[in-house]
């Protein structure tokens, strides 16, 4: 029996793996390893992959999280919007910032975070006057409800981060991340859709006044000449060799996005029939990079046990809602406030996913879980 991973990240070795050493070699022999023209071409060939005006490279994606927050100047006093369904990233940089994090539900066709349910906070909450910014995250690579909440954005005057971490060449409407909030981030964690080897992220923003200051923050607050510091900042810069490999990868990155689209219709085709199973839904005005291929099913720990006895490994995003987080008894969150988010906790699957799984290994995955249902 031949397993089959979640993600195989060598898949893309035979394209990569020659350019990427041969770069490595001759940065490591001219001993470039901080800064220099790696990350600066980096840099401009992100932004331009984003349609956007710039890129900062940094140390991971929830670096990136924190250095928008401190960029727009939000801190202790403040409340930062999160959804309940997401990687603790979101909500720990709110923290690391210095501010609150209050979580709202997700919408049970997209799991992103709901917009009525931010209304419904910023109508009625005590606190709704400390709210400083919303933080929608792309899950799976599917964009949140831009349109609403880029529009509740703008009605009560917060900052809009995007946590693009997932959504790397995703589209809303035709627009990437970064169109609608003041900063969009992204991780490149070597198993996201553009993966280093080691940590690594970015942010991307049209304004320029926060590209210079957030541009300054990565590098302990450094403007212009070398040890001069306009304030504080940290060291979140982006090694130079995962900016060499980045590049790299780049150039192949909407081909692997085509590639993961392709095998997800060939999934949904290949599970239509199953009616125990809940397949993702689509919409012709999203590009979905499908970061994850995620399935429900009220049998989901069976499911899962089943496929993992026959060599299959799936994964779940999240199965602790961050509300019920020990991390997070501090808040006094309860079971029950945020139902959506519970559900999806103990329905979701996702299913093995990257760009080059053959069809033959998604009809084996396939033909499994019909086997389990029938
Ligand atoms: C939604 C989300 N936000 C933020 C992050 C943080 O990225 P990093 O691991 O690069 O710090 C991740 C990474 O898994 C993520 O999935």
């Amino acid at each position: 029996m031949t397993k089959i991973p979640l993600m195989d990240l060598t898949s893309n070795f035979p394209q990569i793996y020659d350019e990427i050493e041969e770069k490595l070699k001759y940065l490591i022999k001219n001993t470039q390893f901080i800064g220099g023209e790696e990350v600066k071409l980096f840099e401009k060939e992100y932004a331009d992959f984003c349609s956007s005006k710039y890129a900062i490279g940094c140390s991971n994606g929830t670096d990136a999280l924190v250095i928008s927050l401190k960029t727009l100047g939000i801190g202790p006093g403040d409340i930062v919007l999160v959804p309940a369904n997401s990687f603790i990233a979101t909500s720990e940089a709110v923290t690391q910032a210095g501010a609150r994090v209050n979580f709202i539900d997700v919408e049970p066709e997209s799991n992103n975070m709901d917009p009525q349910k931010i209304r419904e906070y910023l109508k009625n909450n005590k606190n709704k006057k400390h709210v400083k910014a919303i933080i929608p995250v792309h899950l799976y690579g599917r964009m949140a409800n831009m349109d609403e909440i880029t529009q509740i954005a703008e009605e009560y005057n917060l900052k809009l981060i995007e946590d693009s971490a997932q959504a790397h060449g995703a589209l809303y409407k035709s627009h990437p991340p970064a169109h609608f909030g003041d900063f969009a981030t992204y991780s490149f964690y070597p198993g996201k859709n553009l993966g280093a080897f080691g940590d690594s992220g970015a942010l991307i923003t049209n304004n320029e006044e926060l590209y210079i200051k957030a541009k300054s923050y990565v590098d302990h607050g450094r403007m212009g000449k070398k040890y001069e510091h306009a304030m504080e900042g940290a060291n979140m810069r982006l090694d130079t060799l995962q900016a060499a490999i980045l590049r790299i990868k780049l150039r192949y990155l909407s081909q692997w996005t085509e590639m993961r689209i392709n095998k997800v219709g060939y999934y949904m085709k290949g599970l239509s029939s199953i009616n125990d199973i809940t397949l993702p839904s689509q919409r012709s005005d999203l590009l979905q990079s499908w970061h994850l291929f995620v399935i429900q099913t009220a049998k989901r720990d069976e499911l899962q046990l089943y496929l993992k006895d026959r060599g299959i490994s799936t994964g779940i995003h999240y199965p602790i809602p961050l509300h019920l987080q020990p991390a997070y008894k501090y808040l006094s969150y309860q079971k029950g406030d945020f139902p959506i988010t519970e559900q999806l906790s103990q329905r979701i699957l996702s299913l093995p996913l990257w760009p080059e799984i053959t069809e033959y290994q998604i009809d084996r995955i396939c033909e499994e879980i019909g086997k389990f249902f029938s």
